[in-house]
Formats: C-alpha cells, structure tokens, sequence
C-alpha cells in the first residue's frame, strides 16, 4: 500500500468560509441545561454560563452555532424564552418528548456566544410558526429600536441589537417526523414568503433553505428541485443533513462513508445549478452542511428515555478512535468542496452527539472527535487546494474503489503557513505517504500531529479523559518541497509546514 499527493498552490478549490466549522446547540437532551449553561455548577460564571464549558469552545475557535434545534425548533414558540425568566412557561416539549422550562433563550445565547467568541446561526419555527413570527423574530433581535419588538428587547435589558446574520429557514422540513411537516410545495411557498419578509425586515441578513433531511430520503432531489425553485432568488444556501453510523460493525466500510458525503455535495451542487440554468439566474446558491456528525451509539439507550422529564440525558454518543477517523475524513470532504459549501455544522456542540462532554455538577471534558476537529478549525482556514491523489484502495461488500489515503492541503497565504490533513484508512498497515508541493519551494516542518491508538474502539470518559488524544511525534520528513512520512495504521494526521 502506498499513496502520493501532488499540490499546487494556485490550483485552487476554494476560500475556506470561516464557517466550514461551525457547530449547533439545541435544546435537546443535556446540551443547554446541564451543558453549557448550568447556574450553581462551581465553574458557572454570574449568568449561569459553564466556564469549563467556555474555555473548551473557545479552544475550538467554533466561528458560528446554529440554535435552538433542530427537530426542537419546529414546535418552538420564541416568545417562551424572552423576558424575565420567572415569567417563562414550561411547556411540553413535543420533538423529544420532554419539558422545556425556558430558562434560556435567545437573549441568553445572544449573550453566551459573545463570550464563547462565535456568531449565532438562528432557525427559526416554520413548523407551527409562519410568516409574522419570521418578521417579528428578525424585528426582536436585529432591528436596532424605535418598534414594538426591538423596544422589547430593549426592556428585556439588551440595547444593542444582537444582529444576528445568518437564518435558517425551518428544519427539516422534509421529514415526517418534524413537527409541522410539509410538502415541498408547502414548504417553498411558505419558505419564499418567510424569507421575503425577514428580508425586509433586515436586508443585511443570509438565509438558508432546507435541502433534505438525508441522502436517502425519498424525497430527494424533487424535494431540492422544487424548494429552490420557489425560493431561488430569495436564499442564499441551501441546507444539507447526513449522520453515519457503524451499526454493522463494518469498520473498512464506515470510514469510506466520507466518499458518500462527496457524492451527496455533487449531487446537490448539480441540482443548484440545473435551477440557475433553468431561471437564467446570474446568482450561484451555495451550501450549508449545517448537521453532520457520526451518530449511532445512543441510539437504544434513547428509546428507553422516559417522557417529560427536563434535560434528561438523550443522544449521549461516547466517540471511539475510529468515529475520529470518520469525522476527520469527513472535513475533510467539506473542504473538498470549499467552493461551494460554504458554512458547516457538527451537530452538535456539547453532550448530544458532541466533541465535548460534561457531568452535570461536575467535570468537562472532550471527546476523540474533539482532536481533527480543533485541527481543521486552527489548521484549516485559507484556500483549499485541489489534491491529485494517487493511492492504493481497497473494496467493502458495500462501498468499492476506496482509497487508503484521505487527504487535502489548505494553504494559509496570511500566516504563511500549508498544512497536509490526512487520514489512513488501512486498520493493520502504515501507509508510505509522499506530498509533492512543487510550488512551493523548500519548506520547513512545524509539527507533525498524529490521533492513533491501538484499539480502535478506544473513548474518553471523564475518569480517563486523556486516553486517547493527539501527539506531536509523527515522522514527516521534508526535502525541499517533498514531504515523506509513514502514517500509521487508522490514523489522523495533521502535517504542519511552513
Ligand atoms: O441533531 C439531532 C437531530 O437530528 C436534529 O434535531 C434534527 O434536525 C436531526 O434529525
């Protein structure tokens, strides 16, 4: 087995969007209550913000949350959580069969995104809600006084409008599970006329439409195809959702699921385009991945949830060593395709399906795929080179032509600096890795980080928090502008250079 990567740098994908990394907090499960906002936790700031919580965000450097669902959203009454706290309902919370006490709400997030350094994505309720609570959500948080809503806010003690840039029309809409679910008649009708009014309201905001809920959803592509040709001229991105799992035990065909992620942007990306074509548009719509992640192990314990309890513990998935594999293939798909998609989200951020973890009352820690997270996020930001990779491959019963190597460089033209992601996908050999970064010229090597461990099925917990987690020992090598390493069997690999 063997692989080469040939790079250019003026052979470019494309400008990496801060947002590529963006992540997502729902109210669902422990991810608020619990996760980043507890009062009375010892590490809780005066708003009751987690400061361990805090500080593992920010060292994530996240540039943007998508909030407050998710599944959540489509039965999420806005109002609930403005004003005073002691006034806000408890309501049955019908997505995840819980109760939602309101105890925080978009001020507060507002609030706590400032301090963790990160932007609001706000979705808003296009399941029970329409068109006046879009206007009227928009006027709360954006307009900057002098009206009904934004005075509102002002009494609510936040003078300054929160200016909130990107909205994400409804999600999920294409799904029979979503609270308010509709046709794609229904929902790009209602999407145009939503969007049309939040945009009047502050012509300085984005939205995004929602694509499907999945690749395999039935709906696909019609779904795609007739949304967008409502809301074509009125959106900025349309929205892709996918989780991958290794229900089967299938460890060689999970880590080829990034290859599925790549065919479902193209497939996407074609549908934008046959639109454009079709309206004679001179606007190209762009992508927002704004739910991806591995997700699989909570799935039984969750069905045995009881109802109507407040922030009980749902889709608590506890990583292994290869589901960072996976996620580490998978950024590295969306930077295959930086030229389009434009914002991503790791759903999510804290505790459900999240790189971090915490006890309630107690300890935080981070998750295995915490690590090719942070990486890409510190690592990843300039332009996206196009990677001509020549590898060895192999086939699954599923899933064929599978390379060994996953990889791309980025190039950070303001800090000076390339650097190589690159996954190994072979479970029991090194892989001899060259990268020929011919113009370039001579480079010099920064640091070669290396996510490895012997089990594969190896997590963090909050007793051992460090067992798996990455090294500075690889064994890059640099010639000029040729880099040799051998990457180890089933690793992440971050090659920094300069
Ligand atoms: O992220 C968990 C759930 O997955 C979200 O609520 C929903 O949008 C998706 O199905």
């Amino acid at each position: 087995i063997k692989a080469k990567m040939t790079v250019d740098k003026d052979f470019i994908i494309g400008k990496v969007d801060d947002r590529l990394y963006g992540s997502f907090i729902e109210h669902l499960g422990r991810a608020v209550y619990g996760g980043i906002y507890e009062p009375g936790h010892p590490d809780a700031n005066e708003q009751g913000f987690r400061k361990d919580v805090l500080k593992l965000v920010q060292q994530l450097r996240v540039p943007i949350v998508r909030y407050p669902g998710g599944n959540f959203v489509s039965g999420y009454d806005w109002k609930d959580g403005i004003g005073p706290v002691s006034e806000r309902p408890s309501k049955l919370e019908l997505a995840w069969r819980t109760v939602e006490p309101n105890h925080f709400g978009m001020n507060e997030f507002a609030s706590w995104s400032k301090a963790a350094g990160t932007d609001v994505m706000w979705a808003i309720n296009l399941g029970t809600q329409g068109v006046d609570d879009a206007r009227q959500v928009v006027e709360y948080a954006n307009h900057p006084s002098g009206s009904y809503w934004s005075d509102m806010r002002i009494r609510h003690g936040y003078k300054e409008p929160h200016r909130i840039k990107t909205w994400c029309l409804g999600n999920e809409m294409d799904g029979p599970w979503q609270i308010g679910h509709k046709t794609a008649e229904e929902y790009g009708r209602i999407a145009l006329e939503a969007a049309k009014v939040m945009k009047w309201t502050d012509p300085a905001i984005e939205l995004v439409a929602c694509g499907s809920s999945a690749l395999g959803m039935p709906t696909f592509a019609d779904w795609e195809a007739t949304v967008l040709d409502h809301t074509y001229e009125h959106v900025d991105y349309l929205s892709l959702h996918q989780y991958y799992g290794n229900h089967e035990n299938d460890t060689p065909t999970f880590l080829a699921r990034s290859l599925q992620m790549d065919e479902f942007i193209l497939s996407v990306t074609a549908i934008c385009d046959y639109m454009k074509a079709k309206k004679r548009s001179k606007k190209r719509m762009y992508l927002s991945f704004d739910e991806w992640n591995v997700w699989f192990h909570s799935n039984a314990a969750d069905k045995k949830i009881e109802p109507w309890q407040i922030a009980p513990a749902q889709l608590e998935d506890i990583y292994t060593m290869e589901d960072a594999l996976v996620v580490g293939c998978l950024l590295i798909s969306l930077l295959k395709h930086a030229d389009r998609v434009k914002m991503a989200c790791l759903a999510q951020l804290v505790n459900v399906i999240a790189p971090i973890m915490t006890e309630t009352g107690g300890a935080a820690w981070m998750q295995t795929i915490y690590y090719p997270y942070m990486h890409a996020s510190l690592y990843g930001r300039g332009h996206s080179l196009v990677p001509l990779i020549q590898s060895t491959k192999y086939d699954t019963k599923e899933i064929t032509d599978i390379p060994h190597l996953e990889s791309i460089a980025v190039h950070n033209e303001e800090q000076g600096e390339v650097t190589i992601f690159a996954v190994n996908r072979h479970l029991d050999g090194e892989l001899p890795f060259e990268a020929d970064l011919r113009s370039f010229g001579a480079c010099s090597l920064i640091e070669h980080l290396v996510l490895e461990h012997a089990d594969l099925k190896a997590v963090n917990t909050a007793a051992q928090p460090d067992h798996v987690k990455p090294h500075n020992r690889g064994n890059a090598t640099v010639n000029g502008s040729t880099i040799s390493a051998s990457l180890s069997k089933a690793s992440w690999n971050v090659i920094r250079l300069r």
